[in-house]
C-alpha cells in the first residue's frame, strides 16, 4: 500500500474535572488526511483548507509526527501529506491532535503496522508538544482509540478505555481563538488540598458514572474547581451558557479542552437540541459568531476511509 486516507475525529479533552487525563472522541467535526509513502527521506505537506498552517515539517503538527516516525525506521522512506482541516485550530476541539493522531495512524498503516498503539500515541504526542509546549494525550488517545479515554500516566504511558452510555454532545465554538499554550500559562501551579479532594471525588464519580450508565452521577461529577475558575474568564458568556444549559436539561459540561469551545452532555437528542437552542440564543444576544455541533461519542477513532 502506497497511499491512505484517514478520517480524524475531533475530541473533547479534560471532560471538565479531568485536566490532562480524560477525553472523548466526537463524531463531528473531523479532519481528512491523505498520506503517501515516498522512497526518499523527506516530508512534503499540502493544506487543503484555508487555515494557512505552516507547511515546513518542523513547524507542522503532522510534520513533526512523521519526522519522529522516520527517525525510528531503518529504511530511507518519506511521506507526502495533504491535510483537510474542518476542526478549526485554536477551537478547543482537538484540532492539533486530529492532525497528529491522523498522521501517526496513517503512517503506521502504510508501513505495515510495525508500531504498537502505545507507540503510535507516543509519536502523535510529539505534535501536541509542538502545538501546546507540553506532551499530553487527553486528545490524542480518544482520537486514536475512539470512545472515552483515561490517561492514567504518560510516563510510562498508561491509557485505559472507559465504556460509556450513548450520550449526546452539544459543542458551541464561539469564533475567538484561545491558544492552548496561553490557556496553560495562566494556570496556577499549586492547588489547595480541599480543592484537590473535591476534584478527585469528581473524577472518580465521572468514571464510575460512565461505567455504570449513571446519568445523575455523570451530571454531578461534571464540576471543576481548579481549572475552570481560571480559564472561564477567557470565554465570553461562559457562566450563562453553563447555567442555562443545565437548567434546560443538560447533564452538565464545561470548557472543551483549553477552550474557547464549551460542551454539554445530554441523555438524548431532544435534550441536546434544546441545549443547542440555548447556546444559539446566548451567543446571538452577545453578538459573537459561533459554530455548533450536536453529535455523539465516536467509538472508532481515526478511521481509514
Ligand atoms: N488538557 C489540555 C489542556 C487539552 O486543557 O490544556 C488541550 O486541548
Amino acid at each position: 500500500m502506497k497511499q491512505i486516507i484517514v478520517k480524524c475525529p475531533g475530541t473533547v479533552a479534560n471532560l471538565v474535572c479531568g485536566f490532562d487525563i480524560l477525553g472523548l472522541a466526537l463524531n463531528e467535526p473531523s479532519d481528512i488526511l491523505e498520506l503517501q509513502l515516498l522512497d526518499k527521506p523527506e516530508v512534503i505537506i499540502h493544506n487543503r483548507d484555508h487555515y494557512n498552517l505552516p507547511t515546513e515539517p518542523e513547524r507542522n503538527v503532522a510534520g513533526v509526527v512523521l519526522l519522529s516516525i522516520m527517525e525510528k525506521l531503518d529504511k530511507p522512506v518519506g511521506f507526502e501529506v495533504t491535510i483537510e482541516k474542518h476542526i478549526k485550530p485554536g477551537s478547543g476541539i482537538g484540532s492539533s491532535a486530529a492532525s497528529a493522531a491522523g498522521a501517526a495512524v496513517a503512517a503506521n498503516h502504510l508501513l505495515g503496522n510495525p508500531f504498537t498503539t502505545d507507540e503510535v500515541v507516543q509519536f502523535a504526542m510529539n505534535g501536541e508538544k509542538l502545538a501546546s509546549g507540553v506532551k499530553h494525550a487527553d486528545n490524542i488517545a480518544p482520537c486514536i482509540l475512539g470512545g472515552v479515554s483515561l490517561i492514567r500516566s504518560i510516563h510510562p504511558l498508561d491509557i485505559v478505555s472507559i465504556p460509556s452510555p450513548d450520550l449526546f454532545v452539544t459543542v458551541v465554538h464561539p469564533q475567538i481563538e484561545v491558544r492552548t499554550s496561553d490557556a496553560r500559562q495562566i494556570l496556577k501551579q499549586q492547588v489547595l488540598l480541599k480543592d484537590a479532594i473535591r476534584q478527585w471525588g469528581n473524577i472518580a464519580g465521572l468514571v464510575t458514572g460512565f461505567m455504570k450508565n449513571d446519568y445523575d452521577l455523570i451530571g454531578r461529577s461534571l464540576e471543576d474547581v481548579i481549572i475552570e475558575p481560571v480559564r472561564s474568564i477567557l470565554i465570553p458568556g461562559f457562566d450563562e451558557v453553563k447555567k442555562q444549559c443545565k437548567e434546560a436539561g443538560a447533564l452538565g459540561g464545561g470548557i472543551s479542552g483549553s477552550g474557547p469551545s464549551v460542551f454539554m452532555l445530554s441523555r438524548n437528542e431532544e435534550d441536546a437540541r434544546i441545549v443547542e437552542a440555548v447556546m444559539k440564543g446566548i451567543y446571538t444576544k452577545i453578538g459573537i459568531d459561533f459554530n455548533i455541533y450536536v453529535t455523539t461519542i465516536n467509538k472508532k477513532g481515526v478511521e481509514v476511509v
